[in-house]
């Protein structure tokens, strides 16, 4: 008896070997992230799923964990970089565990207006450098995704530089962010995105600052009564994946899974705007929020009271990288 099932065993890893018996098992890659589905890049995120199963032939599956159900944000990088999954899209906010500093360039206030001066940067050569360095780190960067422009929102109207004093504003892990609301006379809170929406509901914090996809989808809305369309900083990601995953996997696999990301990036960074601007009519239907449009005087003072952030982070991240993107984006600090 135990010899034949021995026999049976051996027949049956032979067959499956050569694939007689079954097809060979697919290669999973877990892609998880904080946000929900219905997101720029929830929705990046299971295309790319779908185009790698069908680029693949189904050799590669893989499985989008979304809303934090595998790690919440300071988790997410040292799975990545364990093994444990194999791609992420963090927030650009959130690199500086991976000890490469220029991404905090990307949190400046008010250093792009616009999708098209963004773009100059995240798809020419800057970006593509920015993701070069993270392969020290046993990190490959595989494409830039956009969210969009954060605005602030609180219990309290925010319309002047003077109505952010003393507000308690959760901001994800960054010291751009943290010298942003001090430079407000505001109170910054770091917490992971999982727990924002409880923590301004008991008003553990007054108020935050997101795209209106993200306030949308997490419901924030429900939780502040005034939103303020300051569109005062950018928020996107980076897919990332481990380095030596991606570099073991079979060239042909590897090539399909690149064409895949390259149409998922293409997608994610068309949906991006509208899917804010939809999520903001959403918003506005609600009637739980009120929204307010900053006049050209008030976005200005703003803009002002932001640039000694700039000032402070420009040597400590990069002084030449700072000036190469004022380069792109026409951003003259002469003229505020
Ligand atoms: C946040 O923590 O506010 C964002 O980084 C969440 C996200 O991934 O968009």
């Amino acid at each position: 008896m135990k010899l034949y099932a021995t026999l049976l065993t051996l027949a049956l890893g032979w067959g499956g070997a050569v694939g007689l018996t079954h097809a060979a098992e697919p290669i999973i890659i877990k892609f998880s992230h904080v946000v929900a589905n219905d997101t720029p890049k929830g929705k990046a995120s299971l295309y790319f799923a779908k185009l790698a199963a069908e680029k693949t032939h189904g050799r590669v599956k893989v499985e989008v964990y979304p809303n934090s159900t595998l790690y919440k944000d300071k988790e997410e990088l040292e799975a990545l970089q364990m093994g444990a999954v194999q791609m992420l899209a963090p927030s650009l906010a959130k690199f500086r565990p991976l000890g490469v500093k220029e991404f905090e360039a990307f949190d400046l206030p008010f250093i792009f207006d616009d999708y098209a001066e963004l773009h100059r940067v995240t798809q020419g050569p800057i970006g593509q450098s920015l993701l070069t360095k993270l392969e020290a780190k046993g990190v490959k960067g595989l494409g830039y995704w956009d969210n969009g422009f954060k605005s602030f929102s609180a219990n309290s109207p925010l319309r002047g530089v003077a109505d952010y004093k003393g507000l308690k504003m959760r901001i994800q892990s960054s010291k751009v962010l943290d010298a942003q609301m001090r430079a407000l006379v505001a109170i910054p809170q770091v917490m992971a995105f999982s727990e924002v929406y409880q923590a301004l509901q008991t008003g553990v914090v007054d108020g935050t600052e997101n795209p209106i996809s993200n306030l949308y989808t997490q419901k924030m809305h429900e939780v502040q009564k005034h939103l303020s369309l300051t569109n005062h900083g950018y928020l996107g990601y980076a897919v990332i994946t481990n380095k030596k995953f991606w570099d073991e996997l079979p060239a042909d696999v590897r090539g399909q899974l690149d064409a895949a990301m390259k149409e998922a990036t293409v997608y994610a960074n068309k949906i991006a705007k509208q899917e804010n601007d939809d999520a903001l009519e959403m918003v506005r239907k609600s009637g739980k929020t009120q929204i307010y449009s900053l006049t050209a005087a008030e976005r200005l003072a703003l803009k002002r009271a932001l640039f000694s952030v700039h000032k402070e982070f420009a040597p400590k991240i990069d002084e030449a990288l700072i000036q190469l993107i004022y380069k792109e984006t026409n951003f003259d600090p002469a003229k505020l």
